[in-house]
């Protein structure tokens, strides 16, 4: 698509970038509804997200995503964040609105939950959910459940300090148990999500005994570089129902794009195998 004078501007920032898969992501959406704009990757060194970000409304951009390391100096840097961001500590995407302030927020929550949802038919109930990991992804991944009504959310993280940090961020619904614990820690949950680095191509494995993980538990990786990890193929083989992590990374995508290109981006299957044929998983 041919740009015009009147092309909307949007991009994502890191340090590094190059690694992002956003422009191929919104490239694809960009193309596909035929909209006259563009989604660039822009490489901004730490020392200068203040700058790059107070630049925005300057340049006529209509907001950036941003991506490691930046998501915590976004939050701090941002005019109004919403209350999901806030409780993650992180800002992802970043929407510049007419007065020239800048709005974040965090769609890594609503990215886990719209793919786990429309992948699978967990819905929440009175039994436990255990995340594995205490980290920012976990975070998000606590935050939804938490917003999703489950009540009795375990962390098991190997370092315990953090989870139970998370934990208390969400007193009333999560509880930290010992990472020696994983195995039974599986008992009655409906789901399993690992939020873990465990089970990514040049990592060590998430070591997990599956034998009392319900048969009817869903087992959600957000791993996706491999796309099936030892975990899912696991869960998989003894008959459990598995969620891939690709979806999240599309899912997340969607509330930027809507709100800067002005229309809803659906996450098709064509969307899906492009961004699969560059991971070459
Ligand atoms: P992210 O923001 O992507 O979640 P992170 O904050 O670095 O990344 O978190 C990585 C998670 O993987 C953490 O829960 C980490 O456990 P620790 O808090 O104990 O570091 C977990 N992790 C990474 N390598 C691990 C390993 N070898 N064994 C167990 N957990 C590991």
């Amino acid at each position: 698509m041919r740009l015009t004078g009147k092309a909307i501007i949007a991009g994502v920032m890191g340090w590094p970038v190059a690694h992002s898969r956003s422009p191929m992501l919104h490239g694809f959406w960009l193309e596909s509804y035929k909209i006259d704009g563009a989604y660039l990757p822009f490489p901004v060194h730490p020392e200068n997200i203040e700058t790059a970000l107070r630049a925005l409304p300057a340049l006529g951009i209509a907001g950036v995503n941003v991506t490691v390391p930046h998501k915590e100096a976004a939050l701090r840097i941002c005019d109004t964040v919403d209350s999901t961001a806030r409780k993650i500590g992180a800002v992802n995407t970043i929407i510049v609105e007419k007065d020239g302030s800048l709005s974040g927020s965090n769609t890594d929550a609503f990215g886990f939950m719209e793919n786990l949802k429309s992948e699978s038919d967990w819905r929440a109930d009175r039994r436990p959910v255990l995340v594995v990991g205490a980290g920012g992804a976990a975070r998000a991944v606590v935050s939804a459940l938490a917003e999703e009504g489950v009540s009795n959310i375990r962390i098991l993280n190997r370092t315990k300090a953090r989870a139970e940090a998370l934990a208390s961020d969400f007193a009333d619904r999560a509880n930290a148990c010992d990472w020696a614990t994983l195995d039974s820690s599986l008992e009655d949950i409906s789901l399993l999500v690992n939020t873990t680095t465990l089970g990514m191509s040049g990592q060590p494995e998430l070591e997990i005994d599956l034998t009392a993980l319900p048969r009817d538990a869903i087992v959600n990786d957000i791993v996706y570089v491999p796309l099936q990890t030892k975990l899912l193929q696991a869960a998989r083989g003894r008959g459990n129902a598995t969620v891939d992590g690709l979806g999240m990374l599309l899912h997340q995508a969607r509330p930027g794009f809507a709100a800067w290109f002005g229309h809803e981006p659906d996450v098709t299957p064509a969307l899906r195998n492009v961004i699969l044929a560059d991971l070459g998983a």
